[in-house]
């Protein structure tokens, strides 16, 4: 990097709009949404998609509900006119849907373009040239008044060759991008919009789509929000336009750039699934949807099963949706932080179904989309209590009491800082039986009964103790008390019951019972124990046993 100061870079001149409205506005209703995954993300493909694949990512963003699908360049390339034939000839596109394709203002590419529509029902013409000083200067050695001629030229050929097409039935609409746009003068970039729409002859139920395409992205989301307003209070016949956008995300604020842009008054956004597309790609159309929904504002996309979808596209794409993407992501409903399992938990279960949606951490219920609560929690060493005790409920269906759960946090989080990575639900569910259910050394219990005396109990029991069995009996005022009072006639240490719970595990004939056991030691150290059998009170007293191994065990 060169060093300071930079003289390499020179910082985005800002737009003068003293009494710009966006910023205090807020997005009320969803845009009209163009997928261009199929033009703009494909050429951007190390390994295009083929014919097969097109298909089946046409179906797929059909099936999400896009109305309007960029199908590809057919005046370019054979493939992308087979594409489009098939679409047309196999009546594969919907009704309410219209197939959008790319040309360049050259004659023989119109006509090419409009042979690749022949047919089809409902449709866009879109029509670009690039319109930049740099563009204008390295590229096309060209005045202003050249790129001008070169797009009117192109609108007279679209309109004339595209009489034939529309007599035969095809509803055709007209896009026109001034491709570079937020690189352009503002004015030269109006100026070449109303030259077009002096053309086109929109009328207010047959709009003319402006594309104003951030080619490249360069400026900061504001300055880019302030370009479309600017444009959008100067056209003098914005009744009869949309404003349409696409953003491409080289500064990685693609999606913001495209919000504040709808705050500016656009009408439509262009961009791809996941925001595949040239470079770091188009802006992210699931993530600008989804933000929308999250605010209360339906997109009419629906991502209902977002695993599905982001399976056709990795597959047709041969990408993958990073980890953290937006949404889509694996690992975007997980939480790692203790602090934030906890928190997470303690919402959720407040969390009432048709209440406004107040988890902490997670602003959209993953269930929205088809994913799922499981994958929330993981446990490592940094994770809380509460992660713990979610998993071992909700993966295994143990309801620890809620004192048991600072300590088997502790002993979860040592078994992951001796393991030094991240526990699976299996890890430490076998953690937590190790600990607490298979402990049979020093005291295993060989056989327990219980005999009631008037309101008394009396019991029967046999312990091992470091191999030696003793057969004990004792009374009280049920089958705990009596056990721990039999215990008195051997060397165990002393201990006090403080609490006990239990519930059952399974149902049916299945279903066992899981007591929780917390003692107290003659120290005043408190510890747990815990205990399963079919028999509840035999789970008990398992428990109390599980309780003295393991304050043997500290001893
Ligand atoms: O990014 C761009 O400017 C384009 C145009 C062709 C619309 O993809
Ligand atoms: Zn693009």
């Amino acid at each position: 990097m060169q060093s300071a100061p930079i003289t390499k870079y020179r910082p985005f001149p800002p737009v003068q709009l003293p009494g710009r409205q966006w910023p205090s506005r807020i997005i009320t209703r969803a845009p009209i949404w163009c997928s261009v995954d199929l033009r703009d993300g494909n050429q951007a493909l190390a390994q295009p998609m083929s014919v097969e694949e097109k298909l089946e990512y046409f179906d797929l963003l059909v099936k999400i509900g896009f109305k309007e699908i960029e199908v590809g360049f057919p005046s370019a390339s054979q493939i992308e006119f087979d594409f489009c034939r098939r679409l047309i000839d196999e009546k594969r596109i919907p009704d309410d849907v219209a197939i959008q394709i790319l040309c360049q203002c050259r004659e023989e590419l119109i006509t090419r373009s409009i042979e690749a529509l022949r047919g089809a029902k409902n449709t866009i013409f879109h029509l670009y040239n690039s319109t930049s000083p740099a563009q204008r200067k390295y590229v096309f050695n060209a005045s202003r008044a050249d790129i001008v001629k070169i797009a009117t030229q192109g609108t007279i050929w679209v309109k004339q060759h595209s009489r034939p097409l529309v007599a035969a039935g095809t509803r055709m609409r007209f896009e026109y991008s001034p491709e570079s746009f937020t690189s352009t003068e503002l004015d030269f970039a109006l100026e070449i919009c109303e030259a077009v729409t002096d053309l086109w002859q929109p009328t207010v139920t047959d709009k003319i789509i402006l594309n104003l395409p951030a080619t490249v992205e360069y400026t900061t989301p504001n300055v880019h929000a302030d370009q479309i307003e600017w444009m959008s209070t100067h056209l003098t016949r914005r009744d009869r336009t949309l404003i349409s956008l696409h953003t491409h995300n080289d500064r990685g604020t693609g999606v913001a750039a495209t919000e504040l842009s709808l705050l500016a008054g656009a009408d439509r956004v262009e961009g791809t699934l996941f925001g595949n597309g040239e470079r770091t790609g188009n802006v992210d159309i699931v993530t600008v949807a989804m933000n929308l929904y999250t605010q209360g504002v339906h997109p009419g996309l629906d991502f209902t099963d977002i695993n599905g979808i982001r399976e056709v596209y990795e597959r047709c794409t041969r990408l993958e949706v990073p980890v953290r993407s937006p949404y889509a992501g694996e690992l975007v409903f997980t939480a790692f932080s203790g602090s934030h399992q906890d928190a997470i938990n303690k919402s959720w279960a407040v969390q009432k179904p048709d209440a406004p949606w107040d988890v902490l951490y997670i602003p959209l219920d993953p269930a929205d989309i088809g994913r799922s609560y499981k994958a929330i929690i993981r446990i490592n060493s940094q994770s809380g209590k509460g992660g713990v005790a979610y998993l071992l409920e909700h993966e295994f269906g143990f309801s620890l009491p809620k004192l048991m759960h600072k300590e088997i946090g502790r002993i979860i989080n040592d078994v992951a800082d001796a393991k030094g990575t991240e526990l699976t639900s299996a890890d430490v569910h076998d953690a937590f039986r190790q600990e607490y259910l298979e402990r049979t050394a020093p005291v295993a219990l060989q056989h327990f009964k219980t005999t009631e005396r008037d309101s008394a109990v009396k019991c029967d029991a046999t312990l091992t103790i470091e191999g030696v069995a003793h057969k004990l009996t004792g009374d009280g005022n049920g089958p705990i008390d009596a056990f721990v009072h039999s215990l008195g006639a051997t060397s165990l240490p002393q201990f006090e019951v403080l609490s006990y719970s239990e519930h059952s595990l399974g149902v049916g004939s299945e279903a066992r019972a899981v007591s929780y056991i917390q003692i107290k030691t003659a120290r005043g150290h408190t510890l747990f124990g815990a205990g399963i059998d079919t028999n509840i009170e035999l789970a008990s007293i398992k428990a109390i046993v599980s309780a003295i191994n393991r304050m043997l065990a500290k001893r």
